[in-house]
């Protein structure tokens, strides 16, 4: 199938006799290390997909009309509120209310909207979304910087949509840089990118299921550390020692003890990936795939069997659950020369559980480590 872009331009000449002026456009995301640690104002460590979601854009005097390649038409007044749209739109039209409130001049368009981010497998569509939403809006040289960017995406999920979401998503989607991971400190919003070592694949595995009833335990985990940082008397568990989840008590404690191992975690990977040490990196992704399993209680049979055929085949170095977790994709290390035979292997090896078996197609995608948001000139 040709790319989210192509097909956007041919659509966009279709229904709109004439060719876009600008295209925007963000990625989705995968999580190297550092699951859960971005509400807790800590760090996380993940990368850009080469998949991307593309808006184009094509200014208006009327209201933003857009024409999704799946779900169809929508268009909304500038001064409208987001509360009017339901479905996809309304992810666009957050983004474009928010923007305008803080000021920043946002301009009607038309265009159409088509993406390669698989959708609800935690690869991060929706931020994809917003971000391809808010350089659309802003056109080049008045957009939000990508911190901005970030909080404006963020904070659609928060106010718009309702979900209680970290930083992390919206922040690499803006912010990758080509060929590396990207360092974020949750709290400052400083990025660092950490290139990946030579000799090995990041290889993203859908497992083809698909999240349920994950808000409600999102935001029980939120609870949970929030507890955890209160009774510790920190502002966020990234201010706690490694080993402060001993003063507290059950769950809570365990809760704790994932998100301060992660944050040690992280800064681990961050140094192994500097070092070209891929041994360690595999280890730590496997140490991090554990706690989320047995102390954060965020993976699931399907994501839990994935890893372990994954960790079976010659050459995987290491391999975890990616995201908030339930449902959706894992993300492993995978020796460049191995990648080819673990791709058919792992379609072999991997037992679908009967208690999560998949909805969509299974799919294993090596992928290289993408450049953030973008807006350019078509022609
Ligand atoms: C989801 C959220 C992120 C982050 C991850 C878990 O992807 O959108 O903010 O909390 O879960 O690391």
């Amino acid at each position: 199938m040709s790319k989210a872009q192509d097909r956007a331009l041919a659509l966009h000449r279709q229904r709109f006799r004439g060719s876009p002026t600008l295209v925007a456009s963000a990625p989705g995301r995968v999580n190297l290390i550092g699951e859960h640690t971005d509400y807790n104002d800590g760090h996380v460590l993940p990368l850009a997909l080469p998949m991307r979601t593309v808006i184009t854009v094509e200014p208006t005097d009327g209201p933003v009309t857009l024409v999704s390649e799946v779900f169809g038409e929508a268009s909304f007044d500038l001064a409208t509120s987001a509360g009017t749209s339901s479905g996809w739109v309304r992810y666009v039209h957050g983004a474009v209310e928010l923007a305008r409130a803080e000021g920043y001049p946002v301009r009607p368009w038309c265009g159409v909207v088509a993406t390669d981010v698989p959708v609800g497998a935690s690869l991060s569509s929706s931020a994809a979304l917003e971000i391809a939403a808010l350089l659309a809006a802003c056109p080049a040289g008045d957009a939000p910087p990508p911190a901005s960017l970030a909080r404006l995406g963020q904070r659609v999920e928060n106010e718009v949509i309702g979900l209680g979401t970290g930083i992390m998503d919206q922040l690499v989607s803006a912010a990758a840089a080509d060929g590396s991971a990207l360092l974020i400190d949750c709290r400052s919003l400083d990025t660092r990118p950490v290139p990946l070592p030579e000799g090995v694949s990041v290889v993203v595995v859908d497992t083809g299921t698909r999240r349920q009833l994950e808000t409600s335990a999102y935001d029980d985990r939120r609870a949970d550390c929030a507890e955890a940082a209160s009774t510790l008397g920190v502002s966020a568990l990234r201010d706690a020692a490694p080993d402060d989840w001993t003063k507290l008590d059950g769950r809570v404690a365990a809760r704790a003890r994932h998100v301060l191992g992660e944050q040690v975690r992280v800064a681990a990977a961050v140094a192994a990936m500097e070092a070209g040490d891929v041994v360690s990196l595999g280890q730590l992704m496997d140490e991090s795939h554990a706690s989320l399993r047995d102390d954060y209680e965020v993976s699931s049979p399907a994501l839990d069997a994935m890893v372990l055929a994954a960790r079976g085949l010659p050459g995987c170095l290491g391999a975890r659950m990616t995201g908030g977790g339930f449902a959706g994709c894992i993300v492993a290390l995978v020796a460049d020369d191995a990648v080819a035979d673990f791709s058919s292997a792992l379609l072999v090896a991997y037992r679908e559980p009967v208690d999560q078996p998949s909805t969509e197609p299974i799919a294993v995608m090596p992928v290289r480590p993408s450049r953030g948001a973008a807006i350019e000139p078509v022609g």
